[in-house]
């Protein structure tokens, strides 16, 4: 086939056209805001709004205080302002905020919520999602089968799935030992999520994690996927909120500078690919940055089932302090704290920072940029 002329399909997701099958990732800790997400949907993909720390983000950048519904709520009407469709990300990891961003982005007309980090079993019962997508993010088929038999308890099943290989940014679903597994590859991932897509109504299935060029998204594509999601190219664009070091540690890194962190890690309990010489990773390797959290975002069950347990917050030995750190990323608190970067393992590829009307039109096959260091 001639990748040159090959058009990508449009992706339909519970009745709505995206013109190009792209969903840009949702990604905390404000790397997409309304500025990314409106760009996307703008562009012709599914912009995605991360709400992990929002309210604090948001409440400094607007100089006005936001609690965590207001703010999904605002970042998310933002984004669809200039037309398109958008949504946001909810990880579970954040338990305490959970409910409130998925209640401000519905409220707010999202076209999708998608959500991972743990398996979001009860999404559908926090509101009637009315149009709005709900979207689980998976690493196997057993989590997926898991969410449709929950789900459909609740009378309700995916509207989409997005499967995350064990090659993207962020937090990853995937033990240390099961990372570098010939099966657990996105493309061995992908037949039996499809098959079981299939069961339960044939709703889309997008593939993540890696996805690095348009003809790595035909290449998908021609697999039977749906769409794909891409956070690493899109962190790398004029209109993510991630500070301009942050972007400029991603062009300088090399292949070897992307390492997956585990101890010390996240204190969700999941790997976390970081770039290995930012300022945070640095110091915790050392484990000498003392426990100082004061924002609780994070939080895992304790012995009675609430969620009042943080890692790094008792003591940095094993942890880094990810709320901290991810927020200086985007700017939030420099001064005060050491950055933590995070990048998909293809980051290295990346030589500059590109508009995200460029990266869509080299994404959909319509400008050769940026492709190759
Ligand atoms: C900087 C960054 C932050 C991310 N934050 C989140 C997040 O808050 N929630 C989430 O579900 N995924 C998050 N991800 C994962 C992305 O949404 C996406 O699925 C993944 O990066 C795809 O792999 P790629 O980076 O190789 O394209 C993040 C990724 C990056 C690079």
């Amino acid at each position: 086939m001639d990748l040159a002329k090959q058009t990508l399909p449009k992706l339909v997701i519970k009745g709505k056209t995206m013109p190009y099958p792209i969903v840009q990732g949702g990604m905390g800790v404000g790397v997409s805001l309304a500025p990314l997400a409106g760009a996307v949907a703008r562009e012709g993909g599914l912009g995605i709004v991360s709400s992990a720390c929002i309210d604090r983000v948001i409440s400094k950048r607007d100089g006005k205080r936001y609690n965590s519904y207001e703010a999904a709520y605002a970042e998310v009407a933002l984004s669809k302002t200039s037309g398109g469709y958008a949504g946001i990300n909810v990880m579970g990891a954040l338990a305490r905020d959970y409910n409130d961003s998925v209640k401000g982005a519905l409220d707010a007309g999202a076209d999708a919520v998608i959500s991972g980090a743990g398996l979001p079993v009860s999404l559908p019962s926090i509101q009637n999602p009315k149009d709005t997508a709900l979207i689980p993010i998976v690493s196997s088929v057993r989590a997926l089968e898991i969410i449709c038999k929950k789900w459909e308890k609740l009378g309700y099943r995916p509207d989409a799935v997005v499967l995350e290989g064990p090659l993207a940014g962020g937090h990853l679903g995937f033990r240390m030992d099961q990372i570098d597994l010939e099966e657990n590859r996105l493309e061995n991932l992908f037949p039996p999520v499809k098959d079981v897509a299939r069961k339960y109504g044939d709703f889309p299935v997008i593939v993540a994690g890696g996805i690095y060029s348009y003809e790595d998204i035909v290449s998908f594509i021609k697999m039977g996927a749906d769409g794909v999601q891409m956070g690493t190219r899109f962190l790398a664009t004029d209109e993510s909120s991630a500070t301009a070091e942050y972007k400029q540690a991603v062009i300088d890194s090399t292949e070897d500078d992307i390492f997956v962190a585990n101890d010390p890690g996240s204190p969700c309990g999941l790997p976390f690919r970081v770039l290995k010489h930012c300022p945070m990773y640095a110091s915790a390797l050392k484990r000498l940055r003392p426990p100082k959290c004061d924002k609780g975002y994070v939080l895992l069950k304790d012995k009675e089932g609430k969620f009042t347990v943080c890692h790094a917050k008792e003591s940095n030995a094993h942890h880094f302090c990810i709320c901290n750190g991810l927020l200086s990323s985007a700017g939030y608190n420099p001064d005060k704290e050491e950055p933590l970067y995070t990048v998909g393992q293809n980051a290295y590829r990346i030589n500059k920072i590109v508009s995200v009307k460029d990266l869509m039109e080299e994404l959909t096959g319509r400008l050769a940029v940026n492709s190759a260091k």
